[in-house]
């Protein structure tokens, strides 16, 4: 067979599984009927009927904008309102007293991305929990990096800091630098958000490591749950300890709107670099900015005007807020129903606190997904069990999964 691509481009020819489950999941809705189907695979907000939640305050600010406010270009580090405007949903009332650079990226995705190619090296490993969203591994392999992980709970099932530090001490023995992703809030795909004093013991650890001046220590927070998860604000307070950090221990934030403000087409979101030094923080501006220019340019216009436009505007304001805090609610009292019917019949899950999915550990976890297929109940089989998106199924039907997974278990 003739090949053309060069040697970099070959990889394994197969599809996204995710998609090509919600695809079998669409075929059995159509055949049988919503109400027959359990479609918990994609990762995005969905009505009780299963169609795509999209706010209304965010639409009908888009489409009020005048054409060319569309069509224009938009900066390469993205409009000023934009940034401005993602640091203040970024970190709310909690934003750290540091140096603070951002640059527009397409969605979280971007922002994950700058962080993999700027904050590492080839051949370099990035380090995260064990169970992860599996395009970080798709990012750094493109770019000739590994990933390395930790368990993400202990024998207790406590959040694994122990893991993280000798990990970490590994690889910045090994590699001199250390890029660090945590999915918190709410990670994909356990639920799971790293608590305050978590942080506080994360963070002093840090420190400890970066008074050799020679180690390099970047932690990447992929936010991108960050507004469906706690009580207002309350997930936000952790930011405020990336005040006074030492220069050789960088944070990067990985703003995203796909979720926040229902925008996963629009491809909108910023990389947020924080840092006591401000050459620190200006280095980071324009490497981003050169990556950007690289990649993909710049980011959707009208998408930035229209986060702008939300945070900026009062009226505007309080209608988007009513409407994330009623879908916030929705998505609580699905993942309630989940926990609490898991907990009645013990089924086992991982951990969880806030956001879009709960997570099963099973063995085999693909052929428990293909029986509970036949049932037309569509799971997301990952390498260590079950990933159920709580953000795309009734209250109702949540109540109903647990006791069908665990059937299947059991089976
Ligand atoms: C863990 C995680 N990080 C980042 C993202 C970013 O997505 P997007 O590029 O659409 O903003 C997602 C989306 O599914 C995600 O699950």
């Amino acid at each position: 067979m003739s090949t053309m691509v060069s040697e970099h481009g070959k990889w394994p020819a197969k599809n996204d599984p995710i998609f090509m489950i919600a695809g079998k999941a669409a075929q059995a809705k159509e055949k049988y009927g919503e109400d027959k189907v359990i479609n918990s695979t994609l990762g995005a907000l969905m009505e009780d009927d299963g169609s795509l939640v999209a706010f209304d305050s965010v639409y009908s600010t888009l489409k009020a904008l005048n054409n060319a406010d569309i069509a224009a270009y938009a900066p390469i580090q993205g409009t000023k309102e934009f940034l401005e405007a993602a640091e203040e949903n970024c970190f709310g009332q909690y934003k750290p007293d540091a140096h603070i650079r951002a640059v527009a990226t397409p969605g979280g995705t971007g922002g994950v991305k700058q962080a993999v190619w700027n904050y590492t090296n080839p051949g370099d490993s990035i380090l995260t929990t064990n169970w992860y969203w599996s395009p970080y591994k798709t990012i750094t392999e493109e770019i000739d990096r590994g990933v390395e992980t930790f368990d993400i709970f202990d024998k207790n099932g406590k959040y694994n800091i122990e893991g993280l530090k000798e990990k970490s001490k590994k690889l910045l023995k090994e590699q001199k630098r250390l890029l660090l992703i945590l999915n918190t809030p709410a990670h994909n795909p356990t639920g799971y958000s790293v608590a305050d004093e978590e942080w506080d013991e994360i963070l002093d650890f840090f420190k400890g490591m970066s008074e050799d001046k020679e180690n390099k220590i970047s932690i990447l927070v992929d936010a991108a749950y960050i507004e469906f998860a706690g009580e207002k604000d309350e997930r936000k307070k952790f930011f405020k300890k990336f005040t006074n950090l030492p220069e050789n221990l960088f944070i990067i934030v990985a703003f995203s709107a796909s979720k926040s403000h229902t925008m996963y087409g629009l491809r909108s979101g910023a990389v947020i670099g924080v840092s006591s030094s401000e050459e620190v923080a200006e280095e980071f501006y324009y490497a981003c900015l050169h990556t950007a220019r690289a990649n993909w340019s710049n980011g959707t216009r009208g998408a930035m005007t229209t986060v702008a436009k939300l945070t900026n505007n009062d009226k505007l304001r309080s209608q988007y807020e009513e409407e994330k805090s009623k879908y916030k609610k929705l998505l609580r009292k699905r993942a309630e129903a989940f926990v609490e019917e898991a907990e009645k019949i013990n089924l086992e899950i991982l951990p969880y606190r806030d956001g879009f999915f709960i997570s099963i550990p099973c063995e085999s976890p693909q052929k428990i997904s293909e029986k509970l297929m036949e049932e037309n109940i569509f799971v997301i089989p990952l390498q260590k069990g079950l990933r159920f998106a709580v953000c795309a199924v009734s209250e109702e039907k949540c109540k109903i999964a647990p006791e069908k997974i665990k059937k299947a278990l059991n089976k």
